[in-house]
């Protein structure tokens, strides 16, 4: 706490670092620049108390200074322990006019490497607002923040929060114990905070995902908006985000060669499809595993051999797991993978690779080959001579473990959706009863729009014939709501 000014930050010094970044970044996000501008008279996002939980990155840093600039008040923390960039969360506390010795800007609670036990006090701490109050505006990224609130509900009305049991993961626990410590405190705590917020919006696939559940199962506590299915996110961020991020994390990791070795890419979604692109465009040879016909089915037009892992482990060079599922790579497959062998993950979670099998294998040594970067020494057993692989980020999200995520123009794509559906759920709750929903497509392109004159795209006008044989408006939208792009 400097001057009033609460925050949980590595080093203050690397302020200025951050600084000259963020404004490289904001050059490369016209997006979210744009909307700056659009709305800075009007304040939409005033009276706003927003807890974002969302990788504290360069790009990211943008995003909450447009916040900001819309008139809101903001706590930042990140949604990984590993993705959080230094000097933009240093930049973000000390604000574009402050100084390191007086800091001006924004509450963040972030620092790469943090323990879990650190991460889960850091997401506790986002929902402490000046004066005793909470926010009454969620962004989230997977969807940390949103469980943390439901969960705390979920027990204040039970009267306790249950001992975590042995089948429950480390992680769980340590959710448990800080929901503990809240009730002890404050047994309402989290009870008084859900009735404030308007809503959530939310980044990620695997957020989306808990969000529908819990809106079948009827728990959901307050209006959703699904960010991640914007078209101008999804199709994206996630294809072509990834596309870039992932070999960037690949190469300041190991710096491998990849052309000419074989990638297996597990998954062929959104984030899948922009990994074996990127693999390919290397020059690697690059084969996937699918659990759906129709993308499995789209893999093999694409002239990709889509394989059982099982029948490929042995010969894989690298393995990358892209499905947003648990328990796709096990310790008993990573045993029968080649020397030095490469596992990594871009799945929001960390339990694609059985991480905590890994570690039990009887005899195996982890050696660290620098922050983010581990060698699994195997013992030779079951015939097999002793052999390595190498695993990135823990198991978790390498593209912002071992690299910085992904560049601005594409997150000023996402932050922008962001900012819209902030601007949507804060200023006209009644459109958006409690339940999961999307941007309309007008407002999803409007983003699109947005960044076309970066690029230099001419848009063809549509004329008021042409509009009226397609049986659509010439301003947009210009699809129906089912096309799929
Ligand atoms: P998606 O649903 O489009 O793709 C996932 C694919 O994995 C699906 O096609 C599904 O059929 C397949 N799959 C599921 N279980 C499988 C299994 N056992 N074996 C093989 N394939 C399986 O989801 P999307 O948008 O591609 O996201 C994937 C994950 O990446 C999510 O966790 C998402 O939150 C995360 N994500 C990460 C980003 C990053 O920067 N690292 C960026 C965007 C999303």
């Amino acid at each position: 706490n400097v001057g009033g000014l609460e925050f949980a930050v590595a080093d203050l010094a690397l302020a200025e670092a951050g600084r000259t970044q963020l404004r490289l970044a904001e050059h490369e996000m016209p997006g979210l620049m744009s909307i700056r501008r659009e709305f800075a008279g009007a304040q939409p996002l005033k009276g706003a108390r927003i807890a974002g939980s969302l990788h504290m990155t360069v790009q990211t840093a943008v995003l909450i200074e447009t916040l900001v600039a819309l008139g809101a008040d903001v706590r930042w923390v990140s949604c990984n322990i590993f993705s959080t960039q230094d000097e933009a969360a240093a930049a973000v506390v000390v604000g574009p006019n402050g100084t390191a010795e007086r800091p001006e800007g924004t509450p963040v609670f972030a620092w790469k490497g943090e323990t879990l036990d650190e991460y889960w006090w850091c997401t506790d701490r986002l929902f402490r607002f000046a004066d005793g109050q909470g926010p009454n505006m969620i962004l989230d990224d997977g969807g940390d923040a949103t469980l943390l609130v439901h969960k705390g509900v979920e027990f204040e009305a039970a009267g306790a929060v249950p001992a975590a049991t042995d089948a429950d993961a480390e992680e769980y626990a340590i959710v448990l114990r800080t929901l503990t410590e809240s009730l002890a405190a404050d047994p309402k705590r989290f009870t008084r905070i859900a009735g404030e917020v308007r809503g959530v919006t939310e980044e990620t696939t695997n957020g989306v995902k808990r969000l529908y559940k819990l809106a079948t199962e009827g728990t959901l506590l307050f209006p959703a908006m699904n960010v991640n299915d914007s078209v101008t996110k999804s199709k994206f961020d996630n294809k072509y985000g990834i596309r870039h991020s992932m070999v960037d994390g690949l190469n300041r990791a190991t710096d491998v060669m990849i052309g000419g070795k074989l990638a297996v890419v597990c998954g062929y979604g959104d984030v899948g499809k922009g990994a074996v692109e990127a693999l390919r465009g290397q020059g690697a040879r690059v084969v996937v595993t699918e659990i759906d016909p129709i993308c499995a089915l789209q893999a093999a037009m694409e002239g990709l051999d889509v394989v059982e892992l099982d029948d490929v482990v042995e010969r894989g060079d690298i393995f990358l797991t892209t499905t947003g599922n648990f328990g796709i790579i096990s310790a008993a497959q990573m045993a029968r993978m080649k020397h030095n062998a490469i596992v990594a993950n871009v799945g929001h979670f960390d339990n694609e690779i059985d991480m905590a099998g890994l570690a039990k294998v009887p005899g195996i040594r982890k050696l660290e080959i620098k922050p983010q970067v581990h060698e699994w020494a195997f013992p030779a057993a079951d015939g097999r001579p002793a052999h390595s692989i190498i695993v990135l980020s823990e198991g978790r999200l390498m593209n912002l473990g071992n690299a910085t995520g992904h560049p601005s123009f594409v997150m000023s794509n996402s932050f922008a959706n962001q900012a819209i559906a902030q601007i949507e759920l804060f200023t006209k709750p009644g459109e958006y009863p409690v339940g999961v929903h999307r941007l309309p497509k007008l407002l999803d392109e409007k983003v699109a729009r947005l960044h076309l004159d970066a690029l230099g795209v001419k848009l063809t006008k549509l004329t008021k014939e042409q509009a009226e044989y397609l049986g659509v408006d010439a301003a947009g939208p210009f699809k129906l709501e089912h096309y799929r792009y």
